[in-house]
């Protein structure tokens, strides 16, 4: 069935062209936060155009464990990561628009990518107290949604929200990403 202000499943495919490296470096963006062994959630990864160089980072100790509300995004997501190798650090998992499910990687995660998602998620006080419960203490977060889709009033909107489960904004420089709002946030 189809979701409401969510991105149409075929865009995905537009998302993980490899065209969009030159607006967007996946490894500049996430490269700073993400180590060797890591824990990562990333909710809404589309195809992994994210995805797969996080997996690649953490190595074979760490994974990526990724969650989305479209099957279809899923589906070529699991396809590329076998094709790569990396299928073994990659945990896909199907979810619904009201509420993560995430339960239980109750105080495991220790780097969790929200990429242009918060703006098609309709209960966004419910999203980040899910987010914070799954994040370690002084975990980081990073968030960054498009400008034409966003605007920076509703950015800051969202980011009570955050504030509120728990998240503490870092004063921490992050690179620019491109046409995007972006924060880095902390488990408190
Ligand atoms: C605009 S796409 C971005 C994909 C990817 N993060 C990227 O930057 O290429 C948004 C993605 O978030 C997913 N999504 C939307 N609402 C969601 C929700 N409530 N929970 C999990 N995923 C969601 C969509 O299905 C889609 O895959």
């Amino acid at each position: 069935m189809p979701h409401e202000h969510v991105c149409p499943w075929w865009i995905g495919y537009l998302l993980a062209s490899p065209i969009r490296r030159l607006f967007q470096k996946p490894e500049k963006i996430v490269g700073p936060f993400i180590k060797n062994g890591m824990r990562i959630l990333e909710i809404g990864p589309g195809m992994g155009f994210f995805t797969l160089p996080m997996a690649e980072i953490v190595g074979p100790e760490g994974g990526v464990i990724a969650v989305d509300i479209q099957d279809k995004m899923l589906r070529e997501l699991r396809q590329r990561a076998k094709k790569t190798g990396l299928d073994g650090r990659i945990d896909c998992r199907l979810t619904k628009q009201d509420a993560l499910g995430i339960g239980d990687l109750r105080g495991s995660i220790d780097f969790t990518l929200l990429m242009a998602v918060v703006h098609e998620v309709p209960d966004r006080r419910r999203f980040f107290e899910e987010v914070r419960s799954a994040m370690k203490t002084a975990g980081t977060v990073l968030m960054a949604d498009p400008r034409p889709y966003f605007g920076i009033d509703e950015f800051e909107e969202a980011l009570i929200f955050a504030r509120e489960a728990g998240f503490n904004r870092s004063v921490d420089r992050i690179s620019a990403i491109w046409r995007s709002n972006s924060a880095l946030l902390t488990a408190g």
